[in-house]
């Protein structure tokens, strides 16, 4: 009994001092580069991100999957189930939406969120 409450208070110690640590630090607010805010200026950097790392030798030039091969990457397509959060995901982990995993061979890229955010713009942009 009074091991744990001493070991509650430790856990709630331990938390209320990361938060604090968390909360002061000037830092970590400007460590994160916004992605650009117009939508336009977006959906450009999105497409350059989508050639530049392949999705189009895959996916089609036009996103739109090749039969037997890949699915359609646009709005109408499986980024249609996609929120934001989890094609951060699934573009970072390989962790689809419905908590699956990518199979082979679409890659794993281990992409930041900063990437991934103006990909996903120019996807859901393609009607
Ligand atoms: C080497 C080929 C290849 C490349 C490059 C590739 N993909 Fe894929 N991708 C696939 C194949 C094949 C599938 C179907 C298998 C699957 O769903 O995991 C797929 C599936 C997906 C899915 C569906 C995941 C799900 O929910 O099932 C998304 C989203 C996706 N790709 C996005 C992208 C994006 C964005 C890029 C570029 C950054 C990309 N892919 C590059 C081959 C590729």
């Amino acid at each position: 009994m009074r091991f744990t409450t001493t070991a509650a208070l430790t856990a709630v110690f331990g938390v209320a001092v990361t938060l604090a640590g968390t909360h002061i630090s000037p830092a970590a607010p400007k460590a994160v580069k916004k992605p650009a805010a117009s939508g336009a200026a977006l959906i450009a950097q999105g497409k350059g991100i989508a050639e530049s790392n392949g999705c189009n030798s895959c996916h089609s030039a036009t996103y739109a999957g090749k039969k037997g091969f890949s699915p359609s990457i646009r709005s109408t397509g499986v980024t249609k189930k996609y929120s934001l959060a989890a094609w951060e995901r699934v573009m970072n982990t390989g962790v689809t939406e419905d908590g699956g995993h990518v199979e082979k061979p679409m890659p794993v890229y281990h992409m930041a969120a900063k990437v991934s955010a103006p990909l996903y713009a120019f996807m859901k942009s393609l009607k």
